[in-house]
Parts: structure tokens; C-alpha cells; sequence
């Protein structure tokens, strides 16, 4: 996968891409991040990219034209580049969505700033992503959740395959609670059952918490997520002993 970062602050990325889990998957060339000035595209003497609105107000707004030519230049080489635009405006970057850019080739991820962009920007966008309602000062730290959500996903990044595949959202239901060593901390025991060696029972257990921390935290995920006879039978007695019967 191909992530190419269309920014006016490219230095914002370099520790966030040199660490960790990404930063691992950058070295060992599994994903490629390439990070792209939207200056080096500006055009005149002052290489400028942002100017007054039209019709006036308060702020800058970002130029269409050099994000524009930073687009083509990479869409000429690569059609499949997936243009995204990072904005408070699109659509929310949820674990599905995630899952359905991580299936394509190379994205193209747009940071905005100031005021944000000139419209006109649309024309080379294919998809519109927010990060959540609340209204960021620019699109840079929008743009690495979604390498950092998009990157996990690809094959080995995450060391051991399937390791995402219990996580929070990737079955539509919260995960179930996770411990590690010592097997008491301050008088606080690890539930017997995860000691057992009894994977059969480790797994009920796990669907059964993982169920009951999503109708206590999330009880909107519950009508998407893709429930069995027995989740439905399991739900329906955890509501009734909420309700005291
Ligand atoms: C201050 S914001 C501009 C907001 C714009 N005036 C509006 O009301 O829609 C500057 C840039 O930050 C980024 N940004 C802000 N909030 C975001 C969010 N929730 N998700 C993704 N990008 C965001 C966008 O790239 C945006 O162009």
C-alpha cells in the first residue's frame, strides 16, 4: 500500500512514521509513505498557497491549483491513486470504511488548513473523510489516523495474522476485556476461566463480555452487528438483569 500525504507540514509526520507498528511496517516495505509539499506545486515568486476568501470573512483559504497539480502529478503516473480528502465535512472513518480503503493499491490523503479549501479542490477528490465532529486546525493529524487505521490492516503489518480480527468494531461489537500477567494486582483477580486451558470456555466467555460491555457502552452498534440465536438469547437476559428482573 501506497499512502502519498499532501501537506503543507510535512514535518509533522517523520516520528509518527519512524515508530512503532507503522513505523516498523514503513521499514520493512510494507507500506510506503511518500510525503508531498503542496509548496513545491505553488507557482510565482512567493510560491504562495493560501489567499483571502472571496466575498470576505475571517481566515485564509488553501489554493485549489498547486493541491490540484500534486494530484495529477501522482494520478498521471498511478490512475489507481484514491484521492481523499481529509475534512470535518465527510463522511465519518469508521472500521468498515477503514477495511475498504485498506483493499485498495495507493491513497492519496489531502491535508487541509486554515479555513480549509477552495471548492474547487472537489473536482480531483474521490471520497471524503472525517475523523470525527469536532473541527481539527489542520488535516495532517486526520491524515495519520488514517494511515495508522488503513496500515494495520494490511497483511503482516500487525506481526501475526488476524490479530485485528477481535478488535473493537471488526465483528460490529466491542472487545471483550483483555488481561496479561501478574494474576492478581492489588486484590484484583484474573477471571478463573482465562486460566483454565479451556479454549472453548475461554471463547464463550469472551463472546459473553464482549456482548455485555457493548449493551452497556454501545448499545447502537448492537442492531448492525451480525448477532447469533444465542447472542440474541444472551442480550436479551443481560437487559432483563439490568432492569432488576
Ligand atoms: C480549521 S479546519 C477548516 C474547517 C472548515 N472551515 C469547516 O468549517 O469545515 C482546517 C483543516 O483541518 C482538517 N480537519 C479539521 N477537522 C477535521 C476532521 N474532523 N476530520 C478530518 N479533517 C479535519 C481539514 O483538512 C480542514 O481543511
Amino acid at each position: 500500500m501506497i499512502f502519498d500525504i499532501l501537506t503543507l507540514f510535512p514535518e509533522m509526520f517523520r516520528s509518527p512514521l519512524e515508530h512503532s507498528i507503522v513505523g516498523r511496517a514503513v521499514h520493512a516495505g510494507l507500506i510506503e509513505v511518500n510525503l508531498i509539499n503542496i509548496r513545491d506545486y505553488a507557482v510565482g515568486k512567493h510560491l504562495i498557497t493560501d489567499d483571502y476568501p472571496y466575498g470576505g470573512g475571517r481566515g485564509m483559504i488553501m489554493k485549489a491549483e498547486p493541491i490540484i497539480c500534486a494530484v495529477r502529478a501522482i494520478t498521471q503516473r498511478d490512475p489507481a491513486g484514491h484521492v481523499v480528502l481529509l475534512t470535518p465535512q465527510g463522511a465519518p472513518l469508521e472500521q468498515e470504511r477503514a477495511n475498504q480503503l485498506a483493499e485498495r493499491s495507493r491513497l492519496i490523503l489531502v491535508c487541509g488548513g486554515y479555513e480549509g479549501i477552495d471548492e474547487r479542490i472537489r473536482d480531483v477528490v474521490d471520497e471524503e473523510l472525517s475523523i470525527g465532529d469536532y473541527v481539527l486546525t489542520g488535516g495532517e493529524l486526520a491524515a495519520l489516523v488514517v494511515v495508522d487505521v488503513v496500515a494495520r490492516l494490511i497483511p503482516d503489518v500487525l506481526g501475526n495474522d488476524g490479530a485485528s480480527a477481535d478488535d473493537t468494531f471488526s465483528h460490529g461489537l466491542l472487545e471483550f476485556p483483555q488481561y496479561t500477567r501478574p494474576r492478581e494486582f492489588e486484590g484484583k483477580k484474573v477471571p478463573h476461566v482465562l486460566l483454565s486451558g479451556d479454549h472453548r470456555a475461554i471463547d464463550r466467555w469472551r463472546r459473553y463480555e464482549a456482548l455485555r460491555r457493548t449493551l452497556e457502552r454501545r448499545p447502537d452498534l448492537l442492531p448492525k452487528a451480525p448477532l447469533s440465536e444465542e447472542d440474541v438469547q444472551i442480550l436479551g437476559e443481560l437487559e432483563k438483569s439490568s432492569r432488576g428482573e
